[in-house]
């Protein structure tokens, strides 16, 4: 009983610190706010205490959140958690007027927990940071004996951007289907909600493709190192489409063209000028590959890519690739994309690429994914933009000079470099209005495992997602570096391998409220 008490007084606490830590001020010394991305706003109703029981209850406006919850809670406390009024409700009404399809309004008092959203995506946020607000037993896999509190809170909630996403490179290795669905997992705890799938490169072709089924059995075949490498089934990539939308993500495929795509060039001779198929290739190198520009046979093949592609993609998007064409010609790079983009329009997608490519349309509606450190570079004026600089958004690079994984090319990239930045200012000529969100990609010719994905991933995915979700206003490295560490006993509890930056006062697994 005094442990539990101990342990309602030190969540109390924590959260009255992260409800009062103005920007910049100092964490309230020995107790950790608690929520991942920093909500909007919270405030602490102070003495009142949520208490999950065998005997709560679970309704909810939209079967698919309620699922989700009850499934993730009989996990851990074993309740029946039933379907019934006495409990936890998430309604489809009565949200806030700015709440917008993501926010929510989160009401925990000593008898209830309600969360109000307008659409769905708006209860799985609340939802995920109600999971936060449980202690880090809940994230456990089996049935534990915890005590099951929650603190009583008000919090309004709504993302800073609409796209916060995170990508995923399957082709320098490939990453079986279970991989990706821990990946898209993780995503969601942290609130992110595009998944950009990094489908093809020049060491692969990672999708099954019905009117070229050698892309996949051919180009599909190895990856980096020359070991076996794989693909998704239609049926597979549907699978995960259908995984990450429960989640409240968009799967946005990349195919990239017209560079990248030595697994293609191998896989059938008529895609290349000269009619001779390319070899297998396992290294890591970029810039020497291109389609044919000049070929009709290039189109037809883009044609039936983008449709059956964008026939398993509900999402709205199609990401092109168009990076680092060093083997297509200014004058080729136009001409294919010229035919390019209107395929796209043709399936009903709204194009996004890495930015080199958005030089080549005028359309307004393109969207930019910006790669570069450049803080001055305008050319994506005009757009709506995705911020993905190297040296604070790639999950592939180093943490220091001491991290085996990763490359440094865009420099080290520690938690602090990931976190301390701002969107809205980082491309001095194009204002907050005009960034669309930010990404974190991970590439993977070092690596291979899920254990090196998760290194890669925590802590600096959280980071990011932070940067997309929470207003400026919360934004302190001091406030954040806390909250974050009191994240290393749910990441213990789940299983995950990360980094345990310098930087971060890595909470004990008891300390944080287990
Ligand atoms: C990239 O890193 N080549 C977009």
């Amino acid at each position: 009983m005094r442990a539990r008490y101990l342990f309602v007084v030190a969540i109390l606490l924590a959260v009255t610190a992260a409800a009062s830590q103005a920007p910049n001020s100092a964490p309230t010394r020995g107790f950790t706010p608690v929520l991942v991305p920093a909500p909007a706003s919270l405030q602490v109703r102070s003495g009142v205490t949520f208490m999950l029981t065998p005997s709560t209850q679970i309704h909810s406006d939209d079967a698919g959140v309620g699922d989700f919850l009850a499934q993730l809670l009989r996990r851990s406390t074993g309740y029946p958690l039933e379907e019934g009024e006495h409990g936890i409700s998430l309604l489809l009404s009565g949200a806030p007027a700015d709440a917008g399809d993501e926010g929510y309004r989160l009401d925990v008092s000593d008898t209830e927990i309600v969360v109000r959203a307008n659409k769905p995506a708006g209860l799985f946020n609340g939802v995920q940071t109600l999971r936060q607000l449980l202690p880090p037993d809940v994230e456990s896999k089996e049935v534990r004996d915890a005590s099951w509190t929650v603190p009583g809170v008000t919090i309004t909630d709504r993302p800073r951007f609409e796209h916060r996403g995170a990508m995923l490179d399957v082709v320098r290795h490939f990453q079986p289907v279970n991989v990706v669905k821990d990946f898209i997992d993780r995503m969601a705890l942290y609130k992110l909600n595009y998944f950009h799938w990094h489908l093809t490169n020049d060491q692969g072709w990672r999708v099954e493709i019905e009117s070229w089924p050698k892309l996949a059995t051919v180009g599909g075949s190895k990856q980096v190192g020359g070991d076996r490498g794989g693909y998704y089934t239609k049926a597979q990539y549907r699978e995960i489409v259908a995984y990450a939308a429960a989640r409240n993500i968009t799967v946005v495929p990349e195919i990239d063209m017209p560079g990248h795509t030595n697994a293609a060039l191998a896989s059938y001779p008529e895609l290349n000028c000269n009619g001779q198929a390319k070899q297998l290739y396992t290294g890591v190198d970029v810039g020497f590959s291109s389609l044919c520009a000049g070929s009709e046979t290039t189109y037809a093949f883009v044609d039936d890519v983008v449709r059956e592609i964008a026939e398993m993609t509900p999402g709205p998007y199609f990401h092109i690739g168009g990076d680092e064409a060093n083997a297509t010609s200014p004058a080729d790079y136009q001409a294919f994309m010229d035919r390019a983009l209107p395929i796209l329009a043709k399936y009903g997608k709204t194009p996004i690429g890495w930015h080199e490519f958005i030089r080549t349309t005028e359309d307004p509606s393109a969207i930019p994914q910006y790669w570069s450190a450049d803080r001055g570079d305008d050319s994506v004026l005009g757009h709506e933009v995705i911020l993905s600089p190297p040296n604070h958004a790639y999950l592939d690079m180093k943490y220091n000079r001491g991290t085996e994984l990763g490359l440094n090319w865009g420099g080290y990239v520690d938690v602090r470099d990931s976190y301390d930045w701002n969107p809205g200012t980082f491309l001095v000529n194009v204002g907050e209005v005009s960034i669309r969100g930010v990404e974190a990609p991970l590439w993977t010719e070092t690596v291979v495992t899920p254990d090196d994905i998760e290194y890669m991933m925590f802590p600096r995915l959280p980071a990011i997602a932070e940067l997309g979700w929470s207003p400026f206003a919360t934004h302190s490295w001091d406030s954040f570096r806390v909250r974050l560490g009191s994240h290393g006993p749910r990441w213990e509890i789940m299983g995950i391998n990360f980094y345990r930056s310098k930087q971060i006062p890595w909470s004990g697994r008891h300390q944080a409220g287990s």
